[in-house]
């Protein structure tokens, strides 16, 4: 997901190309401003912490794009090119690397297990929603 600050500051384009360039696919995708409701069972894992209603504030306090990706190893390499949590100490080349600077404002979500990505798609798709095409590089992007 790019989340509100991203939206805002027009870096949807350059965060979708980093996806694209990648060779993953992105079989879903939406801009929309989310919910309370939905935005409480996003983050459910993080109820009870110190900064949850600021993070459920935050990423409800304007668009935000949500996309399903595809692709061998997807769940990790995403959460590898997201980078750190911190923006501080996310390393250069990481889109929290080279786009952020606080925690709180750090660009992105990804999904951080196979559970979750299941239960997030879920929450923000339909099924029928969710896409099932080649990309034309497959075989240059595949052993
Ligand atoms: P994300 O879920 O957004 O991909 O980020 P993450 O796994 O790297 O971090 P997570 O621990 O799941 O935290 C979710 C989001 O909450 C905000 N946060 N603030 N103030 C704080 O100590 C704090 N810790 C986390 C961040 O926006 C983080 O991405
Ligand atoms: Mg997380």
């Amino acid at each position: 997901m790019v989340k509100p600050d991203g939206v805002q500051r027009g870096l949807t384009g350059e965060i979708i190309k980093r996806i694209e360039n990648k060779g993953f696919k992105i079989v879903a995708m939406r801009l929309s401003v989310m919910s309370e409701e939905r935005a409480k069972k996003h983050y459910e894992e993080h109820v009870g912490k110190k900064f949850y209603q600021a993070l459920v504030d935050f990423i409800t306090s304007g668009p935000s794009v949500q996309m399903v990706v595809e692709g061998k190893g997807s769940i990790a390499a995403m959460r590898k090119m997201n980078g750190a949590t911190n923006p501080a100490e996310a390393a250069p080349g990481t889109i929290r690397g080279d786009l952020g600077i606080e925690t709180g404002r750090n660009v992105v979500h990804g999904s951080d297990s196979p559970e979750s990505a299941k239960r997030e798609i879920e929450l923000h798709f339909r099924p029928e929603e969710i896409v099932a095409f080649q990309r034309i590089d497959e075989a240059w992007l595949y052993e």
